[in-house]
């Protein structure tokens, strides 16, 4: 008997124990500091009002159905301090200015990218988080924050996986979420702020739908850690972007049996001139600007229906509402079209080395140019085209994760019942072409989101009764949906590169330096988390803070292998011979000029 209380005496001590760990963490979760630059600097990229029209226009995504209001209500789980706060939010690398109000556009006074949009025939206003949030970037420089528009985040925004010591945005949301639905006082608190005088009318409603809310994160949290989903952990500034968004598009919205594994974290790619290039994304899969921009807006939460309320699929005209918002989609992408690529400010980041910039010209011209100089293809519809180099995965030796997914995954779409009649009348192009009719119960990846979005904008189209002039240029160009398929990556051009440490497709290497030298002289493991920049070895500063990230290069999707310049024969990974470090100094010191107004001034 004794032996019992003990036993049970043991199994509750040992649980409390692991409550209190659980809560202590929940109130101190794994977050750098909120350090408030002393000034925030834009450069001359683009016009104010241009920046604030892609700030905050919402592109039609749900947060799990959380309400505007409803955010910035939220308390913290310990205390009654706001959960949306400037300074809470950008711990977890959101984009503030310590200057910044609220105003018309961002009434909630949320950092970059978080927006809201009512649909159509609704008064909710939903939490949208719209490409600025990813697509914008910051350096730190001597406490000065330079605002890199349209460069690359640094957050932890998309992470769903729960990890014991926290520090992604999703879990401390939840637990945000989740003490203020169970806590009476709270919530007797975040209710009268939401309803203010409607508090008895809608007290009820609100709850449920809270819960509704609090319920779809959870379950997707289960769903994303007991599958096993995503083993690679992103950390700050990266997600796999194609991987969500199938098993978003694919599988929550279809099967669960079209889950996959995504172990493929890719960096925030940066947006300057990408209206000019063939291909987009990092393997050069995608073409045309909307169908990129709807699958993009699905895999970040924008609603997609494709069964009726009684699980059949939706066939015809019917096919296939969306919350993207095209109109909106639109209005980013040609907004997009003004930006232009960061220059190098000397004023803050010091003087270039002009005599050792030329240098680096010359090695440019002879190491580089050849793949990341592109070509003019000038068409009628779009003179300014540029046909970017594709490398073959073998050749670069890059990590193979995202390629590969992309490339060889297979899912089972047949419960959507295609037509293939239906199929031929869209406006999809695959690449490479094929005659073999399509097997929907293996499909690749790129074939079924391009399908799901070719019916998406037709909906859409139709829905704003579109002229077929008015659908080309909403299109962008009056391209097809093309996709393509193959196991490359692309050589961008590398204006402004300098901008958006880290390297490579994966974010695998800090510097530009160690980009240009061996892989053995790369750091093999690093901390990510800090925009202070290093504007010796052009990257972010790596070393160890309190809530840094550590990046491990031996995982499976970080690899920093390929992209070499070492000796030995080319190919698998070495594309050019052993710079010498004056070289990689001097091609550094060019990389901060290419492309901007300093290269003219060359000797
Ligand atoms: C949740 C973060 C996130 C949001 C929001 C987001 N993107 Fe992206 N975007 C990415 C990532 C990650 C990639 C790289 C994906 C890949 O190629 O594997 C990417 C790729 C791109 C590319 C291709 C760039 C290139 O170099 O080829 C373009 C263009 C783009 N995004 C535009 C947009 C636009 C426009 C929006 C809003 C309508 C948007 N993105 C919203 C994360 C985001
Ligand atoms: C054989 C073709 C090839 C050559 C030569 C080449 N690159 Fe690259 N480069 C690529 C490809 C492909 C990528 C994308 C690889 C990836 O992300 O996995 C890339 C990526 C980069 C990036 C990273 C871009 C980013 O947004 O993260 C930089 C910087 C870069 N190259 C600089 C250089 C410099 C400098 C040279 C010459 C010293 C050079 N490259 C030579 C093909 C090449």
């Amino acid at each position: 008997m004794r032996f019992l209380t003990r036993a049970l005496l043991l199994i509750v001590a040992l649980i409390c124990l692991v409550l209190a760990v659980v809560l202590y963490y929940i109130a101190n979760p794994n977050l750098p500091d909120y350090v408030p630059a002393e000034q925030v600097r834009y450069l001359d990229q683009w016009s104010e009002k241009d920046r604030q029209t892609f700030y905050f226009t919402p592109q039609g995504t749900q947060v799990k159905g959380l309400r505007y209001d409803w955010f910035g209500a939220l308390e913290l789980p310990f205390s009654d301090k706001r959960f949306a706060t400037p300074e809470y939010l950008a711990r977890f690398g959101f984009l503030v200015d310590p200057k910044q109000h609220a105003t018309p556009a961002n009434p909630g006074n949320l950092p970059v990218g978080f927006t809201q949009h009512q649909n159509p025939g609704s008064d909710e206003r939903y939490l949208d988080i719209t490409c600025a949030a990813c697509h914008t970037g910051e350096l730190r420089f001597k406490g000065q924050s330079l605002r890199i528009d349209g460069g690359s985040a640094h957050h932890v925004l998309p992470s769903s996986v729960p990890t014991l010591r926290g520090g992604s945005f999703g879990q401390a949301l939840v637990a945000s979420l989740f003490s203020t639905y169970y806590n009476p006082w709270k919530f007797e608190r975040f209710a009268r702020n939401v309803l203010g005088q409607n508090y008895d009318a809608q007290h009820e409603k609100l709850r449920s739908d809270f819960k509704q809310s609090l319920d779809t994160f959870i379950h997707e949290a289960w769903n994303d850690t007991h599958r096993g989903l995503y083993p690679t952990q992103e950390g700050p500034g990266r997600t796999d972007a194609f991987g969500r968004i199938a098993n978003a598009a694919l599988g929550d919205a279809i099967s669960e049996k079209n889950y996959r594994v995504a172990n493929a974290p890719v960096d925030y790619p940066q947006l300057w001139d990408i209206w000019k290039f063939d291909w987009v994304q990092w393997n050069g899969s995608a073409q045309q600007p909307m169908a990129r921009n709807i699958g993009e807006a699905l895999g970040v939460g924008a609603t997609l229906t494709l069964f009726d309320a009684a699980g059949h699929p939706l066939t015809g005209d019917a096919r296939y509402p969306s919350g993207a918002r095209v109109t909106d989609l639109y209005t980013i992408e040609e907004t997009l079209k003004g930006l232009k690529a960061p220059a190098w400010p000397e004023a803050l980041l010091g003087n270039i080395d002009r005599p050792r910039a030329a240098q680096g010209k010359t090695l440019f011209a002879d190491n580089c140019a050849g793949c990341h100089v592109p070509l003019n293809k000038p068409t009628p519809e779009r003179p300014y085209l540029l046909k970017l180099k594709m490398l073959p995965v073998e050749y670069i030796g890059t990590d193979p994760n995202t390629a590969d997914n992309i490339f060889n995954q297979r899912y089972d779409l047949s419960s959507l019942k295609w037509d293939p009649k239906d199929l031929a009348a869209l406006n999809v192009n695959l690449v490479p072409t094929t005659d073999v009719p399509l097997d929907t119960s293996h499909v690749s990846m790129s074939t079924g989101l391009a399908y799901i979005t070719a019916f998406v904008e037709a909906r859409a189209y139709r829905d704003m009764k579109a002229t077929p002039a008015e659908v080309q240029k909403l299109e962008g160009f009056g391209l097809p949906i093309s996709v393509r398929e193959a196991r490359t990556y692309r050589a961008r051009p590398l204006d402004g590169v300098w901008a958006t440490p880290p390297f490579l497709h994966n974010g695998s290497v800090p510097s530009l330096y160690q980009l240009l030298s061996p892989q053995d002289e790369r750091a093999s493991t690093f901390y990510t988390g800090s925009v202070e920049f290093d504007p010796r070895h052009v990257g972010y500063s790596t070393e160890k803070f309190p809530g840094a990230f550590l990046f491990d290069t031996r995982i499976s999707g970080n690899h920093n292998s390929g992209h070499e310049f070492r000796v030995g024969p080319l190919g698998n990974g070495v594309i050019g011979r052993l710079l010498q470090p004056e070289e990689r100094w001097a091609l550094v010191e060019y990389l901060k000029v290419l492309g901007g107004p300093l290269e003219s001034q060359l000797p």
